[in-house]
């Protein structure tokens, strides 16, 4: 038997313009890189540390941020066709999204209208309809109440009034957004802004999901924090992310609420006594992306990573829960060959070959992410920083 092994093809796909801003980019970290400097704020910065502990401030967030604001919950290749669904709780929400015959997504909070059960326990699959395993009342993959078991003696049920709570959302550049309140709208393309062209760029609505892993953490805030600056690469990851990345060197930009921070890879200390033609970005330019308020979005061309983080109360104290998830490029099938059986990738760059033991180690499409992911916090902790690309 003939085995197939797909070919990856990098994720960006630069046309003229992309690629001026690629190299206009590079410019600013090789301009920085000589002067020895990294791009600075006009003055150091005091956080008082009850700004991590106070529990009306963590509330405010909760209510005036995470249940207000769209919140990105994943990639539209999650689920490529109808009646593919996602269950997932997002800041202490159990929201339900699911593909449409349409094509359209449907977002709606996961507790059955009937006695208030979770309706679909978490992770990822494929259904017609949604039954709750309490009293089998059944609902569309568009939140329709559908079925309501013996109604006879139960009694009439306005199918109207006990679908399920249906919630904002929309999809751009290949990501997923929610509002987690039954009610509040959003206009994605204001929130977005002009961080929406770059997302766009990334090609994700043409990536395959490989695994995903959980990480406990402290106040969501201290787990962000961890992500935004190079200051301590070298101090705290020499035999990882230093091995590959400059340590306290790199370019910000804001977006309004949004931000974008660019890490200069190692290459580019080469690159820098090179002529501008022989620049090129890709080895050399490391982007991260943040939508607002904790979602992280590098990306190096062959692999993607999100991490969301999210906040809970356990055991009194505000923790958080970092989810982290690996998406590749879409291979290069033959004819009939379905895209997201497990497979073997080729190592085009240090990063694929890292997420092939990843994938390797994942079903397809990771329809069992929380099973393979809860299995051991402590297991995961490990693992979640010893896999993956670089830059955590
Ligand atoms: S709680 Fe869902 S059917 Fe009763
Ligand atoms: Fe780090």
């Amino acid at each position: 038997m003939t085995r197939t092994v797909p070919q990856y093809r990098r994720g960006f796909v630069f046309d003229a313009e992309a690629q001026q801003s690629a190299m206009d980019l590079m410019q600013r970290l090789v301009t920085l890189f000589q002067a020895g400097s990294t791009d600075l704020a006009s003055a150091q910065m005091r956080e008082p540390v009850s700004n991590y502990l106070d529990l009306q401030l963590w509330q405010r967030e909760m209510a005036e941020i995470f249940y207000k604001l769209p919140v990105p919950v994943g990639l539209s290749a999650e689920l490529p066709r109808a009646g593919d669904y996602k269950a997932v709780n997002v800041a202490g929400r159990s929201i339900l999204l699911a593909r449409g015959r349409d094509g359209g997504l449907n977002a709606m909070m996961n507790v059955c209208r009937h006695r208030s059960m979770q309706l679909v326990p978490d992770g990822c699959g494929s259904a017609r309809r949604f039954t709750c395993l309490y009293h089998a009342w059944s609902y569309g993959i568009d939140g329709r109440l559908l079925g309501v078991q013996a109604e006879d003696t139960f009694g009439a049920v306005d199918r109207d009034e006990f679908s399920l709570l249906r919630l904002e959302c929309g999809e751009r550049a290949g990501l997923m957004f929610v509002g987690l309140t039954p009610g509040v709208a959003f206009d994605i393309d204001e929130w977005l802004g002009h961080l929406l062209p770059e997302l766009e760029t990334l090609g994700l609505a043409d990536t395959v999901p490989f695994s995903t892993r959980y990480l406990e953490g402290p106040n969501w805030k201290v787990t962000a924090d961890g992500y935004l600056e190079s200051y301590h690469f070298a101090s705290l990851h020499p035999n990882s992310v230093a091995q590959t990345d400059m340590s306290n060197l790199a370019a910000f930009d804001a977006y309004g609420p949004h931000m974008r921070n660019t890490f200069a890879l190692k290459p580019l200390a080469i690159a820098a006594e090179l002529p501008r033609d022989q620049w090129d970005p890709m080895e050399c330019v490391g982007v991260t992306y943040w939508i607002f308020r904790a979602w992280r979005l590098p990306e190096d061309g062959a692999t993607t990573s999100l991490c969301r983080s999210c906040c809970r109360v356990r055991n009194g104290a505000r923790r958080s829960l970092s989810r982290r998830s690996w998406f590749g490029t879409r291979p290069r099938m033959r004819p009939n060959e379905p895209w997201h059986r497990p497979v073997r990738i080729s190592s085009t760059t240090r990063f694929a070959t890292r997420t092939m033991r990843h994938s390797n180690r994942c079903s397809a499409r990771c329809r069992r992410w929380p099973a393979n992911a809860r299995s051991s916090d402590a297991t995961n902790q490990r693992s979640s920083t010893s896999i993956g690309p670089s830059r955590d």
